[in-house]
């Protein structure tokens, strides 16, 4: 097999129009096996203005969104010992960061911007440009589409990265634009579910629109997609694999010529209890589940390109 690393970074976005189909978990927890295990230099990017992945790794690498001098103690944590197998170093501290997607999407100029503006670096493996709670993203504000793109570009971030990995809200928002325009590639996550191919049929219509209405950006690159990995966000019932016959079957998903990948992301009932939870970390069985998947994925690449 060829090696999937070249000069420039891989830039995925891991979307699709429905909402809490695992985007998030799948964005944070195979990133992150990656980083840890495969030795890729990952930078995420929380689109999500719930911030869900931006708190999962602040709570791991104890930080908290704040201001950088303040320092106080962590919340007490009963359950630890619930996680058998999570090697989580408990922090003593955490410390505040300002460091966040907000000063990317200000309206008017953002040339001045530099890397450590918005990008925080928690390990040699693994950066982020955080998302905040703050109300940026309601804004409706259609100058900023392109800052994403700019500020990959002006800060060289793809000279730096093997992957970086943007986990998108489920809207067509000016968010998910400045997503797609940046990105090489997509991931759609999707649930087991009857309504999953209307999901992924939407997303389908939303890539064709941005790629129509934003030829610019893909004359140089393209924005090809993935496949689609199933979620179970529920323990494995019975019913799942009659769904997947019947959604990979169905007319338009055949029409559209969807590729699926055959290692699903597993359930693991530890996933919601701890946002500081990641499967590279655990001993779960998960875990193998997790590496069969990571494999899947980075055969992906020679398989497309
Ligand atoms: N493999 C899994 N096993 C068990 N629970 C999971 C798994 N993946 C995700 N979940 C849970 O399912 C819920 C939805 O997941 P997640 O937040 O990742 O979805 P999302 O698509 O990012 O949602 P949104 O559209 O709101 O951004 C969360 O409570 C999460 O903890
Ligand atoms: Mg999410």
């Amino acid at each position: 097999m060829t090696s999937i690393l070249s000069d420039e970074a891989k830039i995925i976005s891991f979307i699709n129009m429905k909402g809490g189909v695992g985007k998030t978990t799948l964005t944070k927890d195979l990133g992150y096996f990656l980083a840890t295990q495969r030795n890729y230099k990952i930078l995420f990017i929380d689109l999500d203005p719930q911030s869900n992945l931006t708190q999962s790794f602040f709570r791991k690498f104890g930080y908290h969104q704040g201001n950088l001098l303040d320092i106080v103690e962590p919340e007490d944590e009963e359950d630890e010992n619930v996680l058998a197998g999570s090697t989580k170093t408990k922090c003593k501290k955490t410390i505040g960061s300002d460091i966040s997607i907000q000063k990317l999407f200000k309206p008017g100029v953002i040339s001045h911007l530099k890397r450590a503006d918005c990008l925080l670096e928690l390990n040699e493996n693994i950066s982020i440009i955080p998302g905040t709670l703050k109300a940026i993203f309601s804004e409706r504000n259609s100058n900023i589409e392109n800052h994403l793109f700019n500020y990959i570009n002006q800060t060289n971030l793809k000279e730096e990265f093997d992957f970086i990995f943007i986990d998108c809200p489920p809207t067509y928002s000016n968010y998910t634009i400045s997503a797609l325009i940046t990105s090489d590639y997509y991931v759609t996550p999707s649930k087991p579910d009857a309504y999953s191919v209307l999901g992924i049929e939407m997303l389908h219509e939303v890539v064709k629109r941005v790629k129509e209405e934003h030829q610019v950006y893909f004359t140089s690159k393209s924005l090809k997609s993935l496949g689609v990995i199933f979620t179970e966000l529920a323990p494995y019932s019975k019913g799942y694999s009659d769904q997947i016959n019947e959604i990979k079957t169905s007319s338009k998903i055949e029409e559209l010529n969807i590729h699926f990948f055959e290692k699903h992301f597993v359930y693991n009932s530890y996933i919601p209890k701890r946002a500081e939870y990641f499967i590279g970390d655990s001993s779960s069985n998960t875990k193998e589940d997790l590496i069969v998947l990571a494999d899947e994925f980075e055969r992906r690449f020679n398989e497309i390109e």
